[in-house]
């Protein structure tokens, strides 16, 4: 079996503890952080921009995974890779060109993902496999954190991970993961899971971290 990889959503983080809340996590074994940029466009909520993304690289040396729920990816790429991301993700229905997309963040030696929204089709990318290193399947309509894993994703994160041992890319699952879904998820062979209430709703967060990484 896979080793399992947690990126902790701070999404679901107290913002005006935030030094505290992404240490809890570090020091339980994450090591990579998963931030939620979000347009009020794209998505119906408002999130942080590239000034927080920059001011979380200093606080961290974590990789940090940067989730663009925003229209026209393109014309703010570049902001946040100044801003420290080692990942980038757009979504696949928020692009206008997914070539020109992956090479914006290519070209400047990150990585680079795209992000699937629970009805769109695997399909859709399998043109562009060989040239990504991540592919995030949303398991919730993207926007809000706590809500209810949509199970009929769970059939797209088998398809994937089958083929990621042959293009070589990392699969991401985004949305309701928490200590009854995580199995499941991980049981298809997927790589990360992100969790953001299922971690940060709990009492003791370090202890939760554990629970998950060991379910
Ligand atoms: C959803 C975001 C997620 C979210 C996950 O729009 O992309 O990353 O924070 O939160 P939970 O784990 O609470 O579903
Ligand atoms: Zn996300």
């Amino acid at each position: 079996m896979k080793n399992r990889i947690i990126s902790p959503s701070l999404l679901s983080a107290d913002f005006s503890r935030l030094k505290e809340e992404i240490d809890v996590v570090i020091n339980a074994g994450a090591e990579r952080l998963h931030l939620d940029v979000m347009d009020g466009h794209f998505v119906p909520n408002f999130t942080f921009g590239p000034f927080i993304v920059e001011a979380i690289r200093k606080l961290t040396s974590s990789h940090l995974e940067t989730h663009l729920m925003i229209s026209n990816p393109h014309k703010y790429i570049p902001e946040f890779i100044d801003a420290g991301s080692d990942t980038l993700i757009f979504h696949y229905e928020a692009t206008t060109n997914i070539d020109r997309d992956i090479n914006l963040i290519k070209d400047q030696k990150i990585k680079v993902g795209i992000a699937l929204n629970p009805d769109t089709k695997i399909q859709l990318i399998y043109d562009y496999l060989d040239a990504l290193d991540y592919v995030l399947i949303m398991s919730v309509h993207p926007g809000f954190g706590g809500q209810g894993f949509i199970k009929e994703t769970l059939q797209k994160m088998k398809n994937l991970s089958n083929l990621s041992k042959k293009h070589n890319f990392l699969v991401g699952v985004d949305g309701g993961v928490n200590l009854m879904t995580i199995d499941e998820v991980y049981n298809t062979g997927i790589d990360i899971t992100i969790v953001g209430s299922g971690l940060y709703g709990a009492t003791s967060v370090s202890n939760r971290f554990n629970e998950l990484m060991s379910k």
